[in-house]
């Protein structure tokens, strides 16, 4: 028989490749396809959504995206003397595997890599240097931190494990209803406690030093989210897998993905800014009444306004950062999920470091530390210092010494001033800032996420950065969403939030 001799692993690929088409082909015509969709927002999670969406629904369902700023959102590059260098999301781990599927897909390719050495900076001096020899790192890490380095690795490896089933659940259509959920489907309650406790107590719950998280860990979490040890364990678990070898970057920038991705999902891009979404019923033709939502918007060419069967919305609803009035019914985020969001903010320098600064007696000849994390105090101004390359490394590209100019990029929770500057670079000629509402401030425990669902067929994608912000956390929230759509508007409740999947899927791989 031919299937015996297929390899196994062959044969779980085409399985998963006929379970990825199951929307088109096998769905029961409950009713009627949707006609339009609308999304808000064209960073990484609406045009993920547009995607996912287009391959649930099929062709014939128009999709609109609508965007007030540029396509990319968080994932942004700047110019700098005559390069560009990203200033938003900029790693991509090794494992997150739609921003991997999606580079494929749409013929990018990983940025080429250029080593990087690390170095940690407590405001006076740096207390850790990478060393080019790894026994030498593994060597002064064990003096000072025991095996605290190895539980770590550990630590956040179970977690990986346990978060990467949320592929497999996909893979097979399951889609769930809240944060919560989904969280409860990859790591059981162990999550939830995870995200409602702060990394602090999640790891010294798990025996690691107090000084282990000071010196390493909070450095960590400064660089990846502006905040301390106190983020939730979760998202803390997330910022420790950053940490990862194998981190990569789309060639080219990794906006590149977004309009990759409206792009091959059809879609259409109205450059608007929603200004309201409000609910209208009306009668179909067997009789019933059904809801449409009535999507407002404004453009330089005035105000329009367009009917909806589904509406996405894929960017964050807090602190006025999308300024969207509901009408004819009440959202419960913000008002019952309070919260606000972290300013980071990205500063691009193209100028000589001044290594005096960082306690360094080194010649900056020799000065070659690319990431120089920060531990948490209170003198410190700056979250990170890092060396930049551009988002297309050219040929024969290495890295400058800090006895060259070069571009850097420092973030802080605060613009940085003028004597700020100078502390830090002997000189410099270029300097642009960005200031981002970047992620959300974690200050678990917190009530609850946000839900994913407003109203119905009305859907939230970023209530998932509150449990954590990445750009494979909102691809993870683009699909969920899309499956959830089409589950909830063809009626098939046995595919949304199934309990004990992991067990119940072992049998079919
Ligand atoms: C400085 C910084 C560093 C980061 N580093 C990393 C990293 O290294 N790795 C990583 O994985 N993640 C990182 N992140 C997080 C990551 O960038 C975000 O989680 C992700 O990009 C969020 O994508 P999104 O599509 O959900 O939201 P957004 O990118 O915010 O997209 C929302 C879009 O909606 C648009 N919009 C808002 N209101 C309206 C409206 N009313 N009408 C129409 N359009 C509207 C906005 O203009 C925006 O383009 C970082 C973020 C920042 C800021
Ligand atoms: C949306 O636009 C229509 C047409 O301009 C207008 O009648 C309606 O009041 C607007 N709705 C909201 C909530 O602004
Ligand atoms: C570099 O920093 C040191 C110490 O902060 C300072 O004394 C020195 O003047 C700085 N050098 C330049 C060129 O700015
Ligand atoms: C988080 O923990 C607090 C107390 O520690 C509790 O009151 C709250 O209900 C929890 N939230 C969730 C969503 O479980």
């Amino acid at each position: 028989m031919l299937q015996q001799k297929l390899p196994i692993r062959t044969l779980v690929f085409l399985g998963l490749c006929q379970f990825g088409q199951r929307g088109l082909a096998s769905a029961p015509e409950l009713r009627d396809q949707p006609k339009k969709i609308a999304i808000v927002g064209a960073g990484i999670g609406g045009t993920a959504a547009a995607y996912f969406l287009r391959q649930e629904f099929g062709a014939s369902v128009k999709i609109d995206i609508f965007e007030t700023g540029t396509v990319g959102g968080r994932l942004a590059t700047e110019n700098i003397a005559g390069a560009e260098y990203e200033t938003g999301g900029a790693i991509i781990h090794p494992l997150n595997l739609h921003m991997k599927h999606f580079v494929d897909k749409l013929g990018l390719n990983p940025r080429k890599d250029v080593p990087s050495k690390m170095a940690i900076f407590d405001g006076k001096e740096l207390m850790f240097e990478e060393s080019d020899w790894f026994i030498v790192n593994i060597l002064r890490l064990l003096w000072r931190y025991g095996f605290n380095f190895l539980r770590m690795y550990m630590w956040v490896e179970g977690i990986l494990d346990k978060f990467m089933r949320i592929y497999q659940y996909q893979q097979f259509g399951y889609a769930f209803s809240s944060v919560d959920r989904l969280l409860h489907a990859m790591g059981g309650d162990a999550f939830l406690t995870l995200a409602n406790q702060t990394l602090e107590e999640a790891m010294m719950g798990e025996g690691f030093s107090q000084s282990f998280l000071n010196d390493i860990v909070a450095p960590v979490t400064r660089v990846n989210y502006g905040q301390s040890v106190r983020i939730n364990g979760f998202v803390g678990a997330v910022s420790l897998a950053g940490a990862d070898s194998g981190l990569w970057a789309v060639d080219g920038g990794n906006k590149r993905v977004c309009s990759g991705l409206l792009y091959h999902s059809k879609a259409e891009l109205i450059q608007a800014r929603v200004t309201a979404i409000a609910i209208k019923h009306r009668s179909s033709k067997s009789g019933n009444s059904v809801n449409l939502y009535e999507v407002n918007y404004s453009s330089q060419s005035g105000s329009a306004h367009s009917l909806y069967d589904i509406v996405i919305v894929a960017t964050p609803l807090h602190q006025g950062l999308s300024d969207i009035a509901f009408v004819g019914f009440s959202p419960l985020v913000p008002s019952h999920f309070p919260g606000r969001y972290h300013q980071t903010v990205a500063t691009l320098v193209h100028g000589l470091l001044n290594v005096s600064y960082l306690g360094s007696g080194a010649d900056p000849a020799h000065f070659l530390y690319s990431d120089i994390l920060t531990t948490d105090h209170k003198w410190l101004d700056i979250q990170s210092l890092s060396s930049l390359d551009p988002v297309s490394i050219p040929p024969g590209y290495v890295r400058s010494p800090a006895s060259q100019p070069g571009v850097w990029k420092v973030f802080s929770p605060r613009p940085l001033t003028q004597e700020q500057l100078s502390a830090i670079f002997a000189s410099w000629d270029v300097v642009s800032e960005r200031r981002w509402l970047a992620y959300p401030a974690y200050s678990p425990p917190h009530r609850g996420t946000p839900p994913f669902e407003l109203h119905e067929h009305l859907y939230y994608l970023n209530a998932m950065e509150w449990a954590a912000s990445a750009m494979e956390m909102s691809a993870i929230s683009a699909r969920n969403l899309a499956l959830l759509a089409h589950h909830r508007w063809h009626g098939q409740a046995p595919k949304v939030d199934q309990e004990d999947l992991h067990t119940r899927l072992r049998g079919e791989l």
